[in-house]
């Protein structure tokens, strides 16, 4: 099956168990890139048109906003050739209880008839929340597989769940 992995994640100040920190690679990056050297699978990374803050306090009222808002807000690009892929794995954090608002601008302009999603969350406590909900909305015709969610602060010793993960 050949595989896209389309993620969204942020490097900058975020927040681990409790203290703020500055990190040069977001989360879900750094699990997004230990499934493409599992797999073979190929990266896309949704970028902001915009990024919001690098200090959290300010990105999360951006983000909270743009969710209270239904924004569906501007991307960098789209991934291209998307016929050639049969499962797509959807990678994102988990910002106030789902994706990211530039991943519905992403997921609702893609024909996912006959494709298999696998979604990935990384969270600070909430798991996937409503995320799943929100993806099955956003992508009708696919087959979606149950998700995995993954801590934020534990993305650098998950190995042994995502090795479980990509071989189920
Ligand atoms: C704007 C924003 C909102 C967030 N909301 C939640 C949340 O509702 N629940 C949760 O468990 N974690 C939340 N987090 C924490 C992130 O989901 C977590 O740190 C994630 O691993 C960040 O991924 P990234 O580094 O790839 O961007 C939030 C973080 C940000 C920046």
């Amino acid at each position: 099956m050949a595989e896209l992995i389309l993620y969204f994640s942020r490097a900058a100040e975020n927040y681990f168990g409790g203290s703020l920190k500055y990190i040069d690679k977001g989360n879900t990056e750094v699990v997004a890139e230990k499934i493409a050297a599992a797999t073979g699978g190929t990266l896309f990374k949704v970028e902001p048109e915009t990024p919001y803050a690098e200090d959290y306090n300010t990105c999360i009222e951006q983000a909270k906003k743009d969710l209270n808002a239904g924004a569906r807000p501007k991307v960098k690009a789209m991934p291209q050739n998307l016929d050639q892929y049969d499962l797509v794995t959807v990678m994102y954090p988990n910002y106030w209880g789902t994706m990211p608002m530039h991943m519905f601008t992403v997921l609702e302009q893609i024909d996912f008839t006959g494709k298999t999603v696998r979604p990935v969350c990384t969270h600070e406590g909430s798991g996937m929340g409503r995320s799943e909900t929100d993806l099955k909305k956003c992508c009708p015709g696919a087959v979606i597989k149950k998700g995995l969610a993954i801590q934020g602060s534990s993305v650098h010793r998950c190995d042994e769940i995502l090795k479980k993960w990509i071989d189920s």
